[in-house]
């Protein structure tokens, strides 16, 4: 970690649109950029691997300390994230692995296992951080923090297209709920809790393109540099 390094920390809940928003962010920039939630996601699967009951939280603090997860960029530029050296990107984008992320992502021993493993992200010249709680624990001194929202129904929705584009059959009222449930979820854990930091700029991103969140959270880097 490199204290000196700047960070721009992206919170909120799924489908506010954070990491398309973080990856291009990070990219303009020239940043790093840090996805928690695919650590999350990571212990999840290498739960799975193991076949570990996820009401376990011994089994489940032993398998975060034990997965070691690497991002690499292929050939074309996409993050590929590898999990004990097994290539699982894909696998880390299901509905299973997420809800297995949001269970993991309750228990305070994992989330203290994986702090210093975020922090380390922090190299010059700079880090575009994604998650839930970047502004409000992980990196609190950050200079610049947004907030993503977006209603329920408009991120079912991305949701919904994000899995037909990849032949994954699902259903809308399905995937509101789950979006749903996982807020409830997130928001009411007693660690870490889904919450904007009080120094965050919130951003609507209901109805707004991509571009024009992209404009915003680069206006909000531009104001605080420095
Ligand atoms: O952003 P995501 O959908 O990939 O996150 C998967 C789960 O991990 C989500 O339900 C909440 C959890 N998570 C978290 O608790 N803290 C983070 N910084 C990132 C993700």
């Amino acid at each position: 970690m490199d204290s000196a390094a700047p960070v721009l920390t992206i919170d909120g809940p799924s489908g506010s649109g954070k990491g398309t928003i973080s990856r291009i962010v990070a990219q303009r920039l020239g940043w790093h950029y840090l996805d928690s939630g695919a650590l999350y996601r990571a212990v999840g699967v290498a739960a799975g691997w193991a076949d570990l009951d996820l009401d376990d939280g011994g089994a489940l603090v032993r398998c975060t300390f034990d997965t070691v997860v690497a991002f690499r960029e292929d050939g074309d530029g996409e993050l590929r994230v590898l999990i004990n050296g097994n290539d699982a990107t894909d696998e880390l984008r299901t509905e299973t692995a997420g809800a297995a992320a949001s269970a993991i992502a309750a228990i305070p021993e994992v989330r203290a296992a994986l702090k210093d493993r975020q922090r380390a992200f922090r190299q010059l010249p700079g880090l575009v951080a994604d998650g839930r709680d970047m502004g409000t624990v992980i990196f609190p001194d950050a200079a610049r923090k947004v907030f993503l929202t977006a209603s329920a129904e408009e991120r079912a929705a991305r949701r919904y297209k994000q899995l037909k584009d990849k032949g994954v059959s699902v259903t809308l009222d399905g995937l509101l709920r789950e979006i749903l449930a996982r807020d409830a979820r997130d928001a009411s854990r007693a660690v870490a809790p889904l919450r904007p930091a009080e120094d965050a700029i919130r951003i609507d991103t209901t109805g707004l393109p991509i571009e024009d969140v992209v404009a915003r959270v680069l206006d909000v880097v531009s104001r605080s540099a420095g």
